[in-house]
């Protein structure tokens, strides 16, 4: 198993003058954006500007004016497979050390989310046959099989904005990268 560099998700206090920045100077499209959890939750955006990623960062609003500036929610690795994904939960479950495990389904990927032993956030994940409008976000059950586990996710998000194959999804988000 290889794991390999995604994504942060990183805490910010002033969302636009932050997405100015890393838009208009760093070069950065934005994604997708919401709001976390039930209506009135803190907005997530979500950027990239490499063409195999939805996101390379994503900005969450809730940091307080004095919460100290480094603030990451969690570093996030992609492996090949859902098998991966599973082996990978068996590695922490096994060790130990890790705390917060917590399989999450955002429609377009399957992650087990943990705290590595001083308490930062880690995201381990494969992506799904899928992309849908993010965020999104819901349990699943990695004791079911490979396909009752797809079967599930699919029925959940289905009917969400932007369901499509995730193969048209990244041919579109290239395409939109080359020509902008
Ligand atoms: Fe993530």
């Amino acid at each position: 198993m290889q794991l390999r560099w995604s994504h942060a998700v990183v805490y910010v206090r002033d969302m636009e003058p932050m997405l100015d920045f890393y838009t208009k100077v760093l070069g950065f499209e934005i994604t997708d954006r919401g709001p976390v959890g039930p209506a009135g939750g803190p907005e997530i955006v979500f950027m990239s500007q490499v063409p195999s990623d939805h996101h390379q960062l994503a900005f969450l609003s809730v940091r307080k004016d004095n919460d100290p500036p480094n603030s990451v929610n969690h570093f996030a690795f992609r492996v090949d497979s859902i098998d991966e994904v599973r082996a990978m939960t068996g590695r922490l479950t096994d060790d130990g050390r890790a705390s917060n495990l917590n399989p999450m389904t955002h429609g377009n990927a399957w992650s087990i989310y943990f705290s590595d032993p001083e308490g930062n956030g880690l995201e381990v994940f494969c992506d799904t046959p899928w992309h849908v409008q993010q965020p999104q976000g819901r349990p699943w059950d990695m004791s079911k099989n490979n396909e009752e586990v797809a079967a599930e996710t699919r029925e959940a998000f289905a009917a969400e904005p932007g369901f499509e194959p995730i193969a048209d999804f990244y041919k579109a988000h290239a395409k939109h990268l080359r020509n902008r």
